[in-house]
């Protein structure tokens, strides 16, 4: 499958291919002194122009003139447009904006200078692109924003782009309830307002995570049943608050443990017993019981132990009406997993009557750590992996569907360059705010 869309990514790239022939040919003659005068090698001119698929409006020169050895020549981007020395290699050219431009290579003949004009189109690809939740009203397109970036640029592509909003860390414990009997609301405020504000639907994430409990509540002091009735006041607190706005909340986010797959041992767990999750649940559910509920856990895909302990808990809350979805965190990269195994997280999800929710995507292209920079051959793979995902996700029937929720906007914003400590590109959007390849695979994944 991957093969077929490359070669299909190969056929449709715009690859303008000019071979003009000059052939000047000088003829031999003797001089003066009846010597003979070495016959140049006849000049064909040609040049071959590239449109990257990456940046669409970035061109790749490569002259493959012939004779002209020793002569110095240049590139004219636009008409009459500055003059750029022909190194040896192909020339690499950004233009500002899309438009059709002339481009002209001249080399410097003895004869007088000899020339070369073809025209180029270049598209600018945010204009090609239409917005990812126009493309679909099967279900919500996330992105998860921090409030630090509810700015100018940001915004413009959340509002035209993405109807479900998802807070990066600004609604988890640590930050919502750093000190007992301290709530702080001024961060999750900033961004349920203006989710509400731009008519996204929001999701909330997450109640309980071992990861972001504060220290206070890993020391807490006081009795087990206080330890309860804290937490049951602070889920309370929390989805009173944004009942009826905040249309979904992870309750429990990542609960089992890697390798063993038991239920982790939190100090949720040891303070509340093993039944803590549907305790938990329970409290949400009274708190607001319109919200949707979903657990939420990683590498469920594929890691078949995890994904049986995953519907373990599920099913327990299932017994219990007290959970309508599973996000299944897609921290993924172009190589792994397989559709198969991602397909085996929908099919458990669906059997039980439950919404699916595609969370946290983001692909890695680096996993390996063996590149400086995006290469092309990257992003179109990363192109054919959200693609390949977003189809899955689509083939989902309507009732079970929910969100898919990309984690982060810009590959610059990941939090996967500080988690691996090694370079990637992970997201739709590059450092200045231009969609990627990856934007486009998931528009395609649509286009029916
Ligand atoms: C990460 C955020 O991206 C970071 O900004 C934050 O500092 C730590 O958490 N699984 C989850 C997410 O459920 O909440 C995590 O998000 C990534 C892994």
């Amino acid at each position: 499958m991957l093969n077929l869309h490359a070669m299909k990514n190969i056929k449709s790239a715009k690859i303008i291919h000019l071979t003009l022939v000059l052939i000047i040919t000088f003829f031999s003659c003797a001089n003066d002194e009846g010597s003979i005068t070495k016959i140049p090698e006849p000049i064909v001119l040609s040049f071959e122009l590239v449109v990257s698929q990456q940046n669409t409006l970035r061109i790749t020169a490569n002259n493959t003139s012939t004779g002209i050895n020793g002569l110095n020549s240049y590139w004219q981007f636009t008409e009459n447009g500055p003059k750029v020395t022909d190194e040896a290699g192909p020339e690499m050219h950004l233009y500002d904006a899309s438009g059709d431009y002339l481009v002209t290579l001249t080399v410097e003949a003895p004869e007088g200078d000899i020339q070369l004009s073809k025209t180029v189109t270049v598209t600018d690809s945010n204009e090609m692109q239409p917005p990812l939740k126009d493309a679909t009203n099967s279900f919500s397109v996330g992105m998860a924003v921090k409030s630090s970036q509810l700015n100018t640029q940001h915004s413009d592509i959340l509002i035209r782009e993405f109807n479900n909003l998802t807070a990066e860390f600004e609604m988890k414990m640590n930050i919502m309830y750093p000190s007992q009997g301290n709530y702080d609301f001024t961060a999750a405020d900033a961004i349920v307002n203006y989710g509400v504000d731009n008519n996204m639907n929001i999701h909330g994430h997450t109640l309980i995570w071992h990861t972001a409990t504060p220290e206070w509540v890993n020391n807490f002091s006081g009795t087990d049943e206080e330890f309860e009735d804290m937490i049951e006041d602070y889920i309370t607190t929390v989805v009173t608050r944004y009942a009826g706005v905040v249309r979904s909340w992870d309750v429990v986010n990542e609960a089992i443990e890697d390798n063993t797959n038991n239920l982790r041992n939190s100090v949720f767990r040891q303070r509340m017993g093993d039944d803590y999750i549907s305790k938990c649940y329970q409290f949400a559910r009274n708190a607001d019981p319109n919200a949707l509920l979903f657990y939420n856990d990683y590498n469920i895909t594929f890691d078949v132990g995890k994904q049986e302990a995953t519907f373990a808990i599920v099913d327990d809350l299932r017994s219990k009406n007290l959970i309508d979805g599973i996000g299944a965190q897609m921290h993924i990269d172009i190589f792994f997993p397989s559709a198969t195994q991602i397909q085996s997280i929908i099919d458990g999800t669906v059997s039980r009557g439950l919404k699916m929710h595609f969370a946290e995507l983001d692909v890695r292209v680096n996993p390996n750590n063996d590149l400086t920079f995006l290469t092309e051959a990257r992003a179109i793979a990363q192109q054919n992996k959200v693609r390949e995902v977003v189809e899955l996700y689509n083939a989902i029937p309507d009732a079970n569907k929910f969100a898919l929720t990309v984690w982060g906007m810009r590959d610059s914003e990941t939090w996967l360059i500080d988690f691996w400590g090694q370079p990637d590109w992970p997201l739709l959007y590059d450092d200045i705010f231009k969609p990627k390849l990856a934007h486009k695979g998931f528009l395609e994944a649509l286009d029916n």
